[in-house]
């Protein structure tokens, strides 16, 4: 089998739903072994099944990616089963939206960012250990178009959203990491998508006033699709994208250029 991602290992967090799962799929076409992360394993049954029929090598984990015993496990299976990391994916990601309601504003705020942010940062930090043993490593972080701009007047939103919080400080985060590592041949870029169909954004867009409202939000008047996702997140994975580090790119249809 020949693809972009060929010899490559990558560890992906999320890898059972959404981007994450497209993600998935589609580094296993290119040829990357893969490990997969999540917290809810309920996502791997089908998408197991298509990458045993690709072919590649995988190993799955469950882990929290805001529990760092659970972030150190999943790198060093990883690590241990295929003996490196080339590739980390943190699309791991929760929205207040999805929160129950009763735990209230510090509860849901402590988790989203949990998850969102120190996830990210934890799963970054451990990976790039083994990463920096062979010189060679790039991490993929999924910020958003609200880690780049505030939400919109015409989404309810009170301005304390820690979406927007936990997504702005994964492009910082990317920024920093990517000016400290370059030494050790490690890149750092984020993905900012627009609004894309997963069950993250189900209960948006099973709603068709607000579905309506979102497209109208991005200038290409529709929604991204995890596909698109995927394929911006496979560019900055692999080699093709060899002199970019601490990029932070919209795959957003035009929101964030308004
Ligand atoms: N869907 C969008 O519109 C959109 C837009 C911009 C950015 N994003 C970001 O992209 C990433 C993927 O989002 P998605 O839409 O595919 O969401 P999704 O809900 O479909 O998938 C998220 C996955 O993360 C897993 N997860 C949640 N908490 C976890 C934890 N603590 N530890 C490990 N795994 C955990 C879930 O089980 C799920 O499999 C997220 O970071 C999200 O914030 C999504």
């Amino acid at each position: 089998m020949s693809g972009r991602l060929n010899g490559k290992v990558t560890l992906i967090t999320g890898a059972g739903s959404g981007i994450g799962k497209a993600i998935t799929h589609l580094f296993a076409a290119e040829g990357s072994s893969i490990g997969l992360m999540d917290i809810d394993q309920s996502g791997f049954n089908l998408l197991t099944e298509d990458i045993k029929k690709i072919g590649v090598e995988f190993i799955t984990v469950e882990g929290d990616v805001s529990n760092i015993a659970d972030c150190k496990n999943a790198v060093e299976t990883c690590a241990k089963t295929f003996g490196k990391i080339d590739i980390l994916v943190n699309s791991a990601g929760v929205t207040p939206r999805n929160a129950p309601k009763e735990w209230g504003f510090e509860k849901t705020w402590d988790w989203v960012v949990d998850v969102n942010l120190k996830g990210t940062v934890m799963m970054s930090k451990f990976a790039s250990e083994i990463m920096k043993r062979n010189r060679l490593g790039s991490i993929v972080n999924l910020s958003s178009i609200l880690g780049i701009v505030g939400y919109s007047e015409d989404i309810s939103s009170d301005g304390f959203s820690p979406y927007t919080h936990s997504k702005g400080g994964v492009v910082q985060f990317t920024r920093d990491m990517a000016v400290q590592f370059a030494k050790d041949n490690i890149r750092v870029n984020a993905l900012c998508p627009g609004f894309t169909y997963t069950p993250q954004t189900k209960r948006l867009t099973d709603d068709d006033e607000m579905k309506k409202k979102l497209e109208s939000l991005h200038p290409m008047g529709r929604l991204g699709k995890p596909d698109e996702i995927a394929k911006a997140a496979l560019f900055l994975a692999s080699d093709e994208s060899s002199f970019v580090t601490g990029a932070c790119l919209p795959v957003d249809g035009g929101y964030t250029a308004k």
